[in-house]
């Protein structure tokens, strides 16, 4: 009997994101699981390197491997360089030369770290929202986009910036599925978010998403408004299971629920394509302003190489050992600068690393 030994490409990229995955590197080395891990260079690492964020070289092996694990990419060195070359193209270019469609980005609140959020504990304390974000649509990949001489209007002939905003079919219909199905494995309820009282895009987003509920019965469906969403995900967190929306809105809502939590740090995010190979990478960026310093912390890529046990390489036990293990150090008071409080121990992120590997047992 053949077994297929699992392949990881590691892609550690710019500022933390070489610090963060050298610790879960070594968690994943510690489970007794024969990886084939293999690094590239990604975004400003990998324009250094090669002259583009997405080298061929680092897509070929992205493509080839059963999973991908990233760290974080963008630098202020590469703020200059033509939209085209900067780091944030990586991501982009990986997301949609991979199909990668379905972003999960869990907001968890420890009950360790309740104190961490700028809210109130009783709005915050066991926070468990999933925001399901669409990844390879909207204004984000729509054409055409811009600069041109303004058509008409009070402006006309000036320049004018342009994007489109666009949705088919097809791309609602499977991110609402995605949605409903992850809602049956939790509390059974899923909120859409759309804009569909002004955008023709959302209007259709949202007729599409209530057809696709019809196979879905067992789940709750309620629509909101973008900016009622953002309203109610500050005032009252507790009341979402699971939030599907689009690219754009998706982008922004997700990085205020991580923040409600208080700890970003903290939190892992999965982005996967029609037959669950995904893409995991932490939901917080590249920090380069502590980058080297050993200071930050590792617990949401090695929660995200949590994620990816689960749900690419089919690996729930393992993926279960290294939850436990973040829950064990955090119970034990470790704590990185991020989410340091009186009374608690502080570490390295190095530190961090090994306190999760021993927990491992
Ligand atoms: C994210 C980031 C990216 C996005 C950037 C880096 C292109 O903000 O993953 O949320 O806008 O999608
Ligand atoms: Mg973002």
């Amino acid at each position: 009997m053949t077994t297929h030994m699992n392949k990881i490409a590691i892609l550690p990229g710019d500022g933390i994101g070489p610090e963060i995955m050298a610790q879960a590197v070594r968690v994943l080395e510690a489970l007794g699981e024969s990886f084939e891990m293999e690094r590239a260079e990604v975004g400003g690492a990998g324009y250094a390197a090669h002259g583009h964020p997405l080298p061929e070289a680092t897509l070929k092996l992205a493509k080839e491997a059963d999973a991908v694990l990233f760290g974080a990419v963008g630098d202020y060195k590469y703020d200059t360089l033509e939209r085209a070359l900067r780091p944030e193209q990586a991501i982009l270019g990986l997301r949609r030369e991979l199909g990668l469609f379905a972003n999960l980005r869990p907001a968890i609140l420890y009950p360790e770290l309740a104190g961490a959020s700028t809210l109130k504990p009783e709005v915050v304390s066991g926070l468990d929202i999933l925001i399901i974000r669409e990844l390879t649509g909207d204004i984000y990949f729509g054409k055409p986009r811009g600069v041109r001489e303004c058509p008409d209007g009070p402006f006309q002939g000036q320049r004018e910036g342009f994007d489109t905003m666009r949705y088919a079919e097809g791309e609602i219909r499977r991110i609402a599925h995605v949605a409903f199905q992850a809602a049956q494995k939790r509390d059974r309820r899923v909120t859409s978010v759309d804009k569909a009282n002004v955008l023709e895009t959302f209007q259709f987003w949202r007729d599409i998403v209530t057809e696709v509920h019809k196979d879905y019965p067992d789940v709750a469906l309620e629509h909101m408004y973008v900016d009622n969403a953002a309203m109610q995900l500050v005032r009252a967190p507790k009341k979402f299971d699971v939030i599907v929306t689009g690219n754009m809105f998706g982008d922004i809502l997700s990085d205020a629920a991580a923040m409600l939590t208080g700890s970003i740090g903290m939190l892992p995010s999965a982005s996967l394509d029609a037959n669950n190979k995904g893409l995991y990478e932490p939901s917080h960026g590249s920090a380069p302003d502590i980058a080297g310093q050993g200071i930050a912390n590792p617990l949401a890529t090695i929660l995200s190489a949590a994620m990816m046990l689960r749900f690419s390489l089919g690996k729930a036990e393992q993926a279960d050992r290294v939850e436990a293990a973040v829950k064990q150090v955090l119970a034990q008071g470790l704590r990185t600068a991020d989410i340091f409080e009186e009374g608690t121990t502080r570490v390295s992120t190095e530190q961090m690393g090994d306190a999760v590997v021993k927990a491992l047992g």
